[in-house]
């Protein structure tokens, strides 16, 4: 970049970069480029160590973490939880259900008054698109927000560790790279956000075939746009790919004109050893949870060889910690400049 101007520019339209391209919220992959994907992958992999367990640090030492989940989640929370205590954070997990949110209060308020009670970050999953980008709009300075999801929009860290668990699970036991892989998403690419920050980090990383495989109706309008190649058969979609992403079909649309029945949908769009085998020898079965088996997925290949779902789950904890620890480095860096 060589103009003072641009810089600025491009700020505004990041509010997750430092000027000087550093980490300081994390709000979506859409906008980080190769290098900064692949610096979040290595910092996540120096999170195991020479056993591949995760380490404990203190880069959170002394900083409080607020967990704000306005939405459902497990996985994604308790592995963010699990995350800040390895970094040494004080953790708080506002109770929603129980908070004025409920009262009224808008998410600007909400987000003040918990900053008073000294905040250096929020992690916060909500079901409207957009609401991290706000937040980060909103908040005081040196203080950083970390998306844990925002409606049909995005999922950055899910995204981010489905990168880590390709690149640890695949491209290092068969010596390969991102750009030479296959990879195929399957279910309800139109409602998932997986699906979109899955693409976009995808695409960052070198990945040219990337192949969506759906019934027409769980397809968003324009989809080739996103330059991914769409297939409405499983058979076709899955060959000679190295790569397989199930993704929950959303029980509430079984029944509706989307989707007929579960069972219908099973027999046409179930992720079965019969289809796998389709796919590359040893190709990854992927699945972000909460998984439905027998809908989207068999139960013997959620639970089989080549199944690395639950690696998944632990690789959520060391992409969380990267992330976090970066943007709070890079919210450090803004106050020395200040
Ligand atoms: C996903 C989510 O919440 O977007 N799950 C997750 O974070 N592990 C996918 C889903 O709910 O289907």
């Amino acid at each position: 970049m060589n103009s003072i101007k641009q810089r600025l520019d491009a700020q505004l339209a990041q509010p997750q970069l430092t000027k000087s391209g550093a980490i300081c919220h994390f709000i979506g992959v859409e906008g980080l480029d190769r290098l900064q994907l692949e610096n979040i992958i290595d910092k996540a992999m120096g999170y195991f160590d020479g056993k591949g367990r995760l380490i404990n640090t203190d880069e959170l030492a002394g900083k409080t973490v607020m967990n704000l989940f306005f939405e459902n989640s497990t996985r994604t929370r308790t592995t963010f939880e699990a995350a800040q205590k390895r970094l040494g954070a004080n953790v708080l997990n506002l109770d929603i259900a129980r908070s004025s949110t409920n009262k009224g209060e808008t998410l600007r308020d909400t987000l003040w008054n918990l900053e008073a009670m000294s905040a250096d970050m929020f992690v916060v999953r909500h079901s409207a698109s957009g609401a991290a980008h706000f937040m980060a709009s909103q908040v005081t300075p040196n203080v950083a927000i970390i998306n844990a999801g925002d409606g049909w929009h995005a999922h950055p860290t899910q995204a981010m560790l489905d990168m880590l668990t390709i690149h640890r699970e695949y491209c290092l036991k068969h010596s390969t790279t991102f750009d030479k892989l296959s990879v195929a998403i399957i279910g309800d690419i139109k409602h998932s956000r997986v699906a979109r920050s899955d693409i976009s980090a995808l695409q960052t990383l070198g990945v040219k075939d990337i192949r969506v495989i759906a019934p027409k109706t769980l397809l968003p309008k324009g989809i080739e746009r996103y330059g991914v190649s769409v297939f409405n058969k499983m058979e076709e979609g899955l060959a000679g790919v190295d790569i397989i992403i199930g993704l929950r079909i959303q029980n509430e649309r079984i029944g509706s004109p989307l989707l007929p029945s579960t069972s219908e949908y099973f027999k046409h769009y179930g992720i079965t050893d019969t289809r796998v085998a389709l796919a590359k020898p040893d190709a990854l079965v992927m699945h972000p949870g909460p998984m439905n088996r027998g809908v989207e997925i068999a139960s013997n290949v959620a639970d089989g060889e080549q199944s690395v779902i639950l690696k998944q789950v632990n690789n959520g904890i060391a992409v969380r910690m990267a992330v976090m620890a970066m943007a709070m480095r890079g919210q450090e860096s803004l106050r020395n400049l200040a």
